[in-house]
């Protein structure tokens, strides 16, 4: 049977008195990349930021409904930063730490007590590597993160987000400042990564969700419209019309 990795049940996420996540039902199961799709404004990044409880840093949202992860529910602890670790966020805009390339891919094995330089060495490159950013930045790797380009940024979230060894990975538009050779490059290292890890990916590109997806959920208005494996989602065995009207860019 396939495991559940998130069940996600009856979820309500609202911004002060403005709901935008409609009781949601989801089941995201372990080592599936599930891509999520929709218009702008359906409440995509809302429901990602949901499952590493991203929205702790915000007081103005309201989320009822329960998130399990591996069965338990996440809402529960009192501290979330042990979930962070496992569950691994990339948010559309590259948000590199004030610190040297090298700091910011080993920032969170030091946290977690890692001293060996050889081994903060070893998963500085192979994170590197993953993300399709090792050959661009090898040679300064001590020169500061904040004066790489937006795509270079951007690759290094991943990398750090990779550093983390999590268990899933949100990725929120990741592409959105990579140039498409670059992004072809992570998108055959995350499609090796799924072996061992769940990866949740919202893309506004279609193609990507069709290439990179095993399932791929349509978003509108804070509800799921549609769910599926992505032979019928894109052979055009969509539940909703509205959904193949959006895959062919007639509706969104
Ligand atoms: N931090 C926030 N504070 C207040 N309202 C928010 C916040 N984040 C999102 N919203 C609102 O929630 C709704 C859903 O936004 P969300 O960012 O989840 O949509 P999305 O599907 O990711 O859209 P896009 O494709 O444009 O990124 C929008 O109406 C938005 O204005
Ligand atoms: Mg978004």
């Amino acid at each position: 049977m396939i495991k559940k990795k998130f069940e996600i049940k009856n979820l309500t996420v609202g911004y002060n008195k403005k709901t935008v996540i409609h009781d949601l039902n989801l089941d995201i199961y372990q080592n599936e990349v599930l891509a999520i799709i929709g218009p702008a404004n359906s409440g995509k990044s809302s429901l990602l930021r949901c499952l590493n409880r991203m929205t702790d840093f915000n007081t103005e949202v309201n989320v009822s409904g329960t998130v399990l992860l591996d069965g338990e529910n996440i809402y529960e602890d009192e501290d979330s930063t042990f979930l962070r670790r496992r569950v691994g966020m990339v948010s559309p805009l590259p948000v590199g730490l004030p610190m040297t390339i090298k700091e910011n891919v080993t920032y969170a094995p030091r946290m977690a007590g890692c001293k060996d330089q050889r081994e903060l060495d070893f998963i500085m490159e192979d994170c590197l590597k993953k993300a399709a950013l090792w050959d661009e930045v090898k040679d300064r790797l001590n020169g500061l993160a904040t004066k790489l380009s937006g795509g270079q940024q951007q690759r290094l979230t991943i990398a750090r987000a990779l550093s983390h060894h999590p268990e899933v990975l949100c990725l929120d538009e990741f592409s959105i400042a990579i140039d498409p050779v670059t992004t072809m490059k992570i998108e055959s290292v995350l499609h090796e990564l799924k072996k061992s890890i769940t990866i949740v990916m919202v893309t506004n590109v279609i193609s990507q969700a069709k290439r990179l997806g095993d399932r791929t959920a349509m978003m509108l208005n804070g509800k799921i419209l549609d769910l599926d494996q992505n032979d019928k989602i894109f052979g055009g065995h969509t539940k909703d019309s509205r959904t193949k009207d959006y895959i062919e860019g007639l509706f969104g």
